[in-house]
């Protein structure tokens, strides 16, 4: 008997943790709009504008001039030389040896969690989240426990006693993302100091996803030096450069490169050798050319972020003050990011509602249960755009009701 004779075994299969992750909701609801003439898209966390001139001239210098092969795992050295003068700026002294170029955020968070967690440890995440966090852990066989923010008169708030608690000894790793996707939420400083105080203690690494610090419009807290004019509170600010913070950052929000794919990382030294170790087995290296992008957004694109955050503060604004004025929506500003997370008629299931506002009105906006349980009962919605288009998605949202009506 040859082998080609032998019986086909059953159907090939990913292993199970992978076969377990969760598929994007948000992904579900852009395939309900495929079709619809004319859909809104609000359901995806970027702008509608294309990044800014000077950057994409620095690229395409660099590609003219030969950039066109791998790098340094941890990427090139003028570029980790200008992040940590970047850095250093906004947080406190930083060097080079502190940081590594990632393929953006979610490619750094993917090398944070290959860095700590294996398979069997626990992970503690705030959520609702963006869910590439929480996911990402349990490709590695990790198990990630909840602590669920509570909505409230005052927003989107984090009982700190709830998380403290949830960071048992045995816990490896915690995952924040502050400023938050999808509820703007912004960690406090004091906040930060009773869990980096906390995590010190156990020996439990803090992950912290920052890539929206820039996108913050509380004023900056009293007493925290910085050239820049507007930062969330970073675990930077506090934390020693040689202690186990790793510290997540892209410029996907910061200078509108989503399509780049370029990050970084902030971590101890000691660490470096083995996280260029796994870049080379992940990616190699980030594109050389879009390096050399990344450092003219870095040296030249502080006023341009500066411009961008009172953009999106007005945005945001208006998109509040149009939603407010709407029946049975429940909204409220929150300090940092591009998303407003709000209650409206039907969003208790929120798939369908989103579902069927794309498919009826061509209204593109994220179910809320995308970003875990906890995140049911609301929508995400991206105001990263101008306001007449916010207000032509505000039309169509009051038309789905007008239809559904509002209970
Ligand atoms: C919380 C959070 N972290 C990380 C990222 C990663 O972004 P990128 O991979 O484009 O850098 C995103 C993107 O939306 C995000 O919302």
């Amino acid at each position: 008997m040859s082998e080609t004779d032998l019986p086909v075994p059953s159907v090939p299969n990913a292993r199970d943790a992978v076969r377990a992750l969760r598929p994007s909701q948000i992904r579900e609801v852009a395939n309900a709009g495929f079709g619809v003439a004319d859909v809104l898209p609000f359901w995806f966390g970027e702008s509608d504008r294309v990044t800014p001139a000077f950057i994409r001239d620095a690229a395409s210098a660099a590609l003219a001039a030969g950039a066109t092969f791998y790098t340094h795992n941890l990427g090139i050295a003028p570029l980790r030389a200008a992040l940590a003068d970047y850095v250093s700026k906004l947080h406190g002294p930083t060097s080079s040896d502190h940081i590594a170029v990632t393929s953006a955020g979610v490619n750094a968070l993917m090398l944070a969690a290959q860095l700590v967690v294996g398979a069997g440890d626990r992970v503690v995440a705030v959520t609702p989240l963006w869910p590439n966090l929480v996911e990402i852990p349990k490709i590695l066989g990790a198990h990630v426990e909840t602590v669920a923010l509570g909505y409230g008169e005052r927003g989107w708030q984090l009982d700190l006693e709830q998380l403290l608690a949830a960071l048992t000894p045995d816990t490896k790793m915690l995952l924040i993302n502050s400023p938050n996707n999808p509820t703007g939420w912004v960690m406090s400083r004091d906040e930060q100091r009773a869990v980096l105080a906390h995590c010190r203690r156990h020996g439990i690494w803090i992950v912290a996803d920052e890539v929206y610090e820039r996108l913050y419009y509380a004023a900056p807290e009293a007493g925290v030096e910085s050239t820049h004019s507007r930062t969330a509170p970073s675990f930077l600010d506090l934390a020693t450069r040689d202690e186990r913070v790793i510290c997540v950052n892209s410029f996907s929000k910061a200078w509108l490169m989503t399509g780049w794919r370029l990050g970084w990382i902030v971590a101890p030294a000691s660490l470096m050798d083995d996280l260029g170790k796994l870049v080379e087995y992940n990616t190699s290296c980030a594109p050389a050319f879009v390096q050399q992008a990344g450092i003219a957004a870095v040296q030249q694109g502080e006023r341009f972020t500066q411009e961008l955050v009172l953009d999106l503060k007005a945005s945001r604004d208006h998109l509040v003050r149009a939603l407010s004025a709407v029946p049975g929506v429940d909204v409220k500003a929150p300090p940092g990011a591009m998303y407003v997370f709000f209650s409206m008629p039907g969003a208790s299931r929120s798939l369908e509602l989103c579902k069927a506002m794309v498919r009826e009105v061509g209204l593109g906006v994220a179910p809320g249960s995308a970003f875990g349980p906890q995140g049911e009962g609301f929508v995400r919605w991206c105001y990263a755009c101008n306001t007449a288009r916010l207000d032509a998605g505000v039309e169509r949202l009051k038309r789905f009701l007008a239809q559904h009506g509002t209970r």
